[in-house]
């Protein structure tokens, strides 16, 4: 350690100093523990280092916000500049980073919007008929983390009946808080902690009135992705109005439940802005998690936008939890069609983008010609039955200071005179939905129809409106725009909304599931699968109304329907626990390896997976594709990957010092392209690549592989060898696969960050280990 400063002239400058300039928070990083430190030494040695940067032992005491002392060394506290480039000098901290002031959100669609509503018509769980499941004795030996924003206890979802006991490696609490002791842990939760130094730092102290100062959830989504993972069999559950009803189950109905509530209201105009999670305490939680002996992290959780593996505390996080051989699934993002939208894409991650089950929830509109549209809703609300006459609202409006003619259904935008009895067309944009059919209802219409604008275009969201409303395509809002304008008095009906199942196609990619390519970085494929995250039942709190507006809907549900890749990532950690279950001594990345290269691509139409507006989906959206337990429970060859190929693989990209400095990078690393991941991306290839892959036979101890391939067009795809013989289980093979250029087939538009896609497969006839590739142009 440096000398201390004690020139009480330069300490009079620094605390004049931070008198006037708000100190930040840093997190000051020294990598891992190295061997067996007592906690309390661990933190002891956190505040010297503290404490020699600043004035007092009362100043180092008030700064310090976390002393990370399990997996993850270091700590966050308040520092000026002069203190951080002090501590930076220091050889012992590896590296000192600031706090993002952005918090990450919560991975559901609800923004200003919310995104509507469906519970899992899991593929695996309609073909496994118990089979994947009982192998796996239901996840019951497996303790599955949720980094999210608390549970609701007292669901019927976590009931611990009949339940063996806690495993007895698990090192966890059940932290008492508000509304929460440990009488509300059982064997089905099983541990319980809450984290919000960082968050009070920002936004003030949490309001006891938005939210509990405890694991509790008060919000709905940490208890809806719970119950998505792990959630006991309840039949008859259903939404709001009865739809989606059936028994709600989670994937892995036996696994245990450790809540990590790292994310609190957002403080902000509105009441109804969601959650904010503070990077410092998700690093406290997951540093928690990995010394309670969790097996898998879920973590729905993401920056609205890509980021730098240094700046991202998940991705610091989630790669100590790889050490210790914790699989960690997070949500790839909300932000899609738009391509490049993707968060948490480093490759010890494993990312989850967000499709449809084969289910909807139809509200059509009958015309009075007899004409019928096609609407989606879960609104438990009627209109009475009969032809009511149907307006614009861009029609309807009275004269205000806002811009007339919108459409929107902006509040106190309609003229009462005008909408009295009628039903209402809106489109969607610059306001929430629900706030759109209320305000169709202040002014005494009878029904709101909200119409997809040009941008939604084929992603109908499914709303439980306080009101008769239901939503239609943007083709259908043009429709129904035309019936009005080219008819006297138009009359339309809307029918009460029904749950229909078998629809098709499914699965077809959610528009808002964010889309690759990886910007962070272009040689790894990113999302890596997709799972349901439409229209999903699960189980919800009970303070929180069913669409999340907590200052405009004031109903008590005991299940609810939502949506979000913050819903497909639960589902894909329940497939892993199953996974993990079925085989203990698995790697995280052989876990990840199985669930990708046994992932479908085809839908229940036995046509390739679309997007929501019906053409073709791409890698960047699926991924590997579709998830499918079942078969991912018996892969034959994996992909495996170490913590310390993971280490190789931030000295291929040189950000190791950021991680882990002490960890001796190769003279030549290998190109990141060689970390040996289940699927391949090329950035900007202009001749020949080599690509090299290790797969471990996880099969039979006799078989042959042989390698076939669908080239991305204008490129070819050979592997040497292209026979693998296996005569052990555990043999592991080294393959190269080379991808070849075709010049002659040079796009005359050139454009590096288009990509072409194909896929390459290893089978015995009977597995067949599927990556996908993506290769662009250079
Ligand atoms: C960095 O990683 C290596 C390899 O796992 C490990 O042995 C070493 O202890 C780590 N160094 C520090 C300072 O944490
Ligand atoms: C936990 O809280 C409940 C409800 O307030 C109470 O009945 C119970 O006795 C408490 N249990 C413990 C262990 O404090
Ligand atoms: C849902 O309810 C409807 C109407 O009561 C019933 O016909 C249907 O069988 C139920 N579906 C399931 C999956 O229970
Ligand atoms: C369409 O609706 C979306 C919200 O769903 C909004 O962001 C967008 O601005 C709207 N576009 C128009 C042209 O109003
Ligand atoms: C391929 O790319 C390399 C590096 O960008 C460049 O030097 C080379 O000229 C390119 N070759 C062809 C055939 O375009
Ligand atoms: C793969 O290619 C590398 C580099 O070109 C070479 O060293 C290695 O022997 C090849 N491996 C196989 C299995 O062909």
């Amino acid at each position: 350690m440096k000398a201390i400063v004690t020139s009480s002239f330069f300490l009079l400058l620094l605390s004049l100093a931070s008198c006037t300039q708000k100190n930040k928070i840093y997190v000051v990083y020294f990598g891992e523990h190295s061997g067996d430190k007592a906690l309390d030494e661990i933190e002891k040695t956190h505040y010297s280092y503290l404490s020699s940067v600043k004035a007092t032992e009362e100043g180092a005491k008030a700064s310090l916000l976390y002393s990370y002392k399990h997996s993850i060394n270091g700590f966050a506290a308040l520092l000026s500049k002069e203190e951080v480039s002090k501590l930076q000098e220091m050889k012992e901290v590896i590296s000192v980073f600031k706090s993002q002031p952005k918090g990450y959100s919560l991975h559901t669609t609800r923004s200003w919007e919310f995104v509507g509503l469906r519970e899992p018509l899991n593929p695996f769980r309609k073909e496994s008929k118990g089979d994947l499941l009982s192998k796996a004795k239901y996840g019951e030996d497996v303790i599955v983390g949720m980094i999210d924003n608390g549970v609701w206890p007292e669901s019927q979802s976590f009931s611990d009946k009949g339940m063996e006991p806690v495993p007895k490696r698990w090192k966890g609490i059940c932290q008492a808080g508000t509304n929460f002791n440990s009488s509300n842990c059982n064997k089905k939760i099983i541990g319980a902690r809450y984290y919000f130094k960082g968050y009070e730092y920002v936004y003030g102290p949490i309001d006891e009135k938005e939210d509990y100062k405890s694991a509790r959830d008060k919000d709905g989504h940490g208890t809806h992705t719970a119950s998505i993972v792990a959630g006991r069999a309840v039949a008859g559950a259903s939404a709001v109005g009865g739809f989606a009803n059936g028994t709600a189950s989670g994937g892995a109905p036996l696994a245990r439940l450790a809540i990590y509530k790292a994310c609190w209201p957002f403080k902000g105009q509105s009441k109804d802005l969601g959650n904010t999670c503070i990077d410092i305490d998700m690093l406290a939680a997951i540093d928690d998690a990995i010394h309670d002996g969790v097996d898998i992290l879920s973590i729905s959780i993401g920056y609205s936008n890509p980021i730098p593996y240094k700046d991202d505390m998940i991705a610091r996080g989630a790669l100590h939890a790889t050490k210790n051989n914790i699989v960690v699934v997070c949500s790839a993002g909300n932000k899609g069609p738009a391509p490049k939208t993707l968060s948490n894409v480093a490759p010890w991650i494993l990312t989850v983008a967000a499709s449809t089950v084969d289910r909807s929830f139809h509200a059509p509109i009958v015309l009075d010609n007899g004409g019928i549209i096609d609407g989606q809703s879960i609104t438990p609300v009627h209109m009475e039955n009969k032809l009511h006459r149907l307006v614009y609202a861009g029609h309807v409006e009275h004269s205000g200071n806002f811009e007339q003619n919108s459409g929107y259904c902006l509040p106190d935008t309609l003229n009462p005179d005008k909408v009295e009895g009628k039903i209402v067309l809106c489109i969607r944009g610059q306001g929430g939905r629900l706030q759109k059919s209320l305000e169709v209802k202040r002014a005494g219409g009878v029904g709101a129809i909200i119409g997809n604008n040009k941008t939604n275009g084929a992603d109908v969201p499914c709303d439980a409106h306080l009101f008769p409303a239901t939503g239609v395509l943007y083709q259908d809002s043009l429709k129904l725009l035309r019936y009005i304008t080219s008819k006297k008095n138009p009359m339309a009906h809307i029918l009460p909304g029904k749950t229909v199942l078998y629809t098709k196609p499914a699965p077809s990619m959610a528009s808002f599931s964010s889309r690759g390519p990886n910007i962070v970085d272009p040689s790894i494929l990113k999302p890596d699968i997709t799972a349901p995250g439409v229209n999903i039942l699960a189980a919800w709190t009970e303070t929180d109304g069913p669409t999340r507006m907590s200052s405009i809907d004031f109903r008590v549900v005991k299940y609810n329907i939502f949506s979000g890749t913050s819903m497909s990532c639960p589902h894909v950690s329940a497939a892993a626990a199953l996974l993990k279950a079925i085989h203990p001594t698995w790697s995280s990345a052989a876990i990840r390896s199985a669930l990708m290269t046994t992932a479908g691509t085809i839908n229940n139409m036995g046509k390739p997976l679309t997007d929501e507006n019906g053409s073709p989906a791409t890698p960047f959206a699926y991924g590997s594709g579709h998830f499918d337990p079942q078969k991912a429970a018996d892969p034959g060859l994996v992909y495996d990957a170490s913590y310390n190929d993971y280490l190789v693989y931030t000295c291929s990209i040189g950000v190791t010092k950021d991680l882990n400095v002490s960890f001796n990078c190769p003279n030549s690393p290998p190109e990141p392209v060689n970390l040996n991941y289940p699927s391949i991306q090329i950035h900007m290839l202009n001749d020949t690549k080599t690509v090299q892959r290790i797969v471990t036979n996880v099969g039979s101890s006799n078989s042959v592989y042989t390698f076939s391939a669908k080239p991305p067009q204008g490129f070819s795809i050979k592997a040497s060898p292209n026979v693998l013989n296996f005569d052990s289980v555990g043999q592991k093979k080294r393959f190269n696969v080379t991808v070849r250029a075709r010049r002659a087939q040079v796009p005359t538009k050139y454009d590096p960050e288009q990509y072409y896609f194909g896929w390459f497969a290893w089978s015995n006839g009977i597995q067949h280990v599927r990556s996908p590739v993506a290769v662009s142009w250079g």
